[in-house]
Order: structure tokens, then C-alpha cells, then sequence
């Protein structure tokens, strides 16, 4: 059942809930860890293997509570359907397969890309006969010159980007992708629902890291895509093949999450504004990556595109003359911040990308995208940024 005309935070509380099943209906979908499925005839059985009624017969074709969860999550995107995976990355491999890049075709990729999402399209897709072109995807000159250059099968974006937080222009972007014959798709793990819905602006397949923002209690691993009906059953099709599915327990938990999306999101934006304001004017900082900045370069399309809803909850900074030594110090000093591997939690989390989620990159390579040794990102979690800024302030003055 879909509610678009009612708003974001409603609809996050009930989206993918109460599927019709029987003479009762629990409030929230219950976890079905069940493998098999029985059923009185076996011409419903053969039925659904053959897809002509939709039901379930085995986990890696589909099970009901990660169903409530695909549901809900193309509802808050806006998408006809979703796929559920054990993990952002498992989801973004199967989305570029769905979309099509295999050998003899290529990919034309932002180069501040999740460090893990960067070597899987230029290492192991390239190994596979794909190769990739990385440009700066804010330069959409040098986006169409790769994309005319390399008639690429897939364009692929992060929203904002890690741990950059640069704006993607989504709807130019998709605009050029169409262009020159690219699915266009965007990671959008960092800006969920709650800012924009990329689809609307004209994206192929949306990706999330469900780990973060969308399950956002930092106590479950999940990936979901968004898509056409169409593609998704690309999906279906390949992970009937080789799995990744999500489990029952994940996407209950995921579901769980999401009902507070909305409210956790408008803390996020508030908090990192604040965070990133007062970070801005400390001395010990060099520089601080947040849209919500009004010198940051992608504010004004931030604005554009996310409307007043806000810019986020991740924000970057380099602390002055900093090296890695001087980074783990200020990392290892804080109380309340957590130097955790992850972002998007109620918690608020701080990480060194250079040793940690750009590890996979050379040195040359983080050069070039400009993630220094002195780089922190923080993720604001809901907790009041008063303390927040208190913790970054005391540990700031033992640099
Ligand atoms: C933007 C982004 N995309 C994808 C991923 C990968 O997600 P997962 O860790 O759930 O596989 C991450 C993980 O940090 C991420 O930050």
C-alpha cells in the first residue's frame, strides 16, 4: 500500500507494515525466520517458483519480513521496488550488475567514492573486463567528456559524498547519464529519504548502506536498492544465484529503524550544523567539509535539492598541521565521541578515513582526492550538541 500524499514522517512510521495475511493483522510485521514454505496444492507452489503469484518458497527468493522492509523503503524513496542485501557493498555489486556492467563495457565513477565502493570498481570489476574513468562529479564538464569519451554502461554518485560531503548535482547528472546511454546510480547512504528522493530526479537505481541511517542504532548490517519493477527483478534474478539476501532479523531490526528516520534525521541535520559552525571558527581546525556551510561549494545546490529539511549528518574537518599521530591523539582524547567504524547512529561517531574507510586507496590515490592524514569525519548522533562540542573542545585543546 503506498500513502504519497501524506508526509515523510508518517509515512516512515507505517511504510511496508500490516501486508495482508489471514483473519489477523499484528501492528508490526513479525520476524518469519522460516527457510520452507508449505502450501495445500502444489500448483501454488509451482505458481510462485514460476512467478505468476507472489509468495515465498525459499529465503534467497524472498522472505515476508524482508519484503515489509523492501516495501517500505521504496515507499520512502519514491521507487517502484526494492532489494534487501546483507550489506551496502552486496548491494551496490548487484546493483551495477543489474544495471549492467559486465566485460567489454565500462563504468564512469565519482573518485570520492566510499573507499570500499572505489576499489570495487577499480580493482575487481576492471579484473572482471570492466575498467572504470573516476572524475570529479562536480564538475559536469568533465563528467560529460568521460561519459562521451567511454560510452560507459553506469554512472555512479554519491549524494554527498565520504568524507568529502561534496554535492552531487543528481538531477544534471542523471540528465547525462540518459544522454549518452549510462544508467545513472547513486549512493545516497548519506543523505537517506528524509533530505531527497534521487529517483524523482531522475536516478536508475538508489543505494543504501541500511547500516547507516536508515536502521541508524549502529546494531545491524543491511544494504537495500531502490529501482524499477523491471530492474529489481534483476535482482531477484542474480541473487537467486549468487544470495547476499538479507536475513529476517536484520530486517526487522532495519524496519525498527526507520520508524524514527524522520525524527533522528532532523536532530542529525541540527546537530552537525551546530557541530560544523562552531568547528569552523576554532582555531585548531583548518577546514571543515559541510554543506550546510555557506562557503561550502555545494551549499546553494544542497539548498536546491534538499529544500529546508537540512544537509545532513556527517561532516568532515582537518585539524591544523595535523598527521596521522596527531589525529589517532585527538581521536583517543575524546569521551563522548566514539571512534567507531561507521556513521549514521544515534551515537555520535568519529573516524580517521585514511586509515580506516579510504585504506584501500594508495597514498597518491587519497592525495588526489584530497583526504589528508589530519582528515576527521564525525558523524552528529542525536544526543545534545552541547556536549558534542564540549567533548570535540577539550580534546582539541590537548593539540
Ligand atoms: C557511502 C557508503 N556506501 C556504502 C557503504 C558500505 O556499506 P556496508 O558497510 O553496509 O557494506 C558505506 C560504509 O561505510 C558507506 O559509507
Amino acid at each position: 500500500m503506498t500513502h504519497t500524499n501524506q508526509a515523510f514522517a508518517t509515512r516512515s512510521v507505517h511504510a511496508g507494515e500490516r501486508a495482508p495475511r489471514g483473519d489477523f493483522t499484528p501492528v508490526t510485521t513479525p520476524i518469519h525466520p522460516s527457510v520452507g514454505y508449505v502450501y495445500d496444492s502444489m500448483d501454488d507452489m509451482d505458481a510462485i517458483f514460476g512467478g505468476q503469484r507472489q509468495g515465498y518458497v525459499y529465503p534467497r527468493y524472498g522472505s515476508p519480513t524482508v519484503t515489509a522492509l523492501e516495501v517500505a523503503v521504496a515507499e520512502l524513496e519514491g521507487g517502484e521496488a526494492a532489494h534487501a542485501f546483507t550489506s551496502g557493498m552486496a548491494a551496490i555489486h548487484a546493483a551495477l550488475l543489474a544495471a549492467g556492467l559486465q566485460a567489454g563495457t565500462s563504468a564512469v565513477a565519482a573518485t570520492d567514492l566510499y573507499g570500499a565502493t572505489y576499489a570495487m570498481l577499480n580493482q575487481l570489476f576492471p579484473k572482471l573486463g570492466a575498467p572504470a574513468r573516476f572524475v570529479d562529479v562536480s564538475d559536469l564538464a568533465a563528467v560529460e567528456t568521460a561519459l562521451d569519451e567511454t560510452r560507459p554502461a553506469v554512472l555512479m554518485a554519491e549524494t554527498l559524498s565520504n568524507p568529502l560531503l561534496k554535492v552531487a548535482d543528481l538531477p544534471a547528472l542523471a540528465e547525462l547519464a540518459h544522454r549518452y546511454g549510462a544508467q545513472f546510480l547513486v549512493d545516497h547512504t548519506f543523505a537517506s529519504p528524509y533530505l531527497c528522493t534521487p529517483l524523482a530526479y531522475g536516478a536508475d537505481y538508489v543505494i543504501h548502506s541500511a547500516t547507516k541511517f536508515l536502521a541508524g542504532h549502529g546494531d545491524v548490517m543491511a544494504g537495500v536498492v531502490v529501482t524499477s519493477a523491471e530492474n529489481r527483478h534483476k535482482l531477484y534474478e542474480l541473487t537467486k544465484l549468487v544470495g547476499g539476501n538479507l536475513g529476517p532479523f536484520e530486517a526487522w531490526l532495519a524496519m525498527r529503524g526507520l520508524k524514527t528516520l524522520a525524527l533522528r534525521m532532523r536532530r542529525h541535520c541540527d546537530n552537525a550544523l551546530r557541530v560544523a559552525t562552531w568547528l569552523a571558527a576554532h582555531p585548531k581546525v583548518a577546514r571543515v567539509n559541510y554543506p550546510g556551510l555557506a562557503d561550502h561549494p555545494g551549499h546553494a545546490l544542497a539548498g536546491r535539492m534538499f529544500g529546508d529539511r537540512g544537509y545532513g549528518g556527517v561532516l568532515s574537518f582537518e585539524i591544523a598541521g595535523a598527521d596521522q599521530a596527531a589525529a589517532f591523539r585527538f581521536m583517543e582524547a575524546l569521551k563522548l565521541c566514539l571512534p567507531a567504524t561507521t556513521l549514521g547512529d544515534v551515537y555520535t561517531l568519529v573516524l580517521h578515513p585514511a586509515t580506516s574507510s579510504h585504506r584501500a586507496l594508495s597514498p597518491q590515490e587519497r592525495a588526489q582526492v584530497g583526504i589528508r592524514d589530519g582528515l576527521v569525519r564525525l558523524s552528529t548522533g542525536i544526543e545534545d550538541a552541547e556536549d558534542i562540542i564540549a567533548d570535540l573542545a577539550q580534546a582539541l585543546a590537548g593539540e
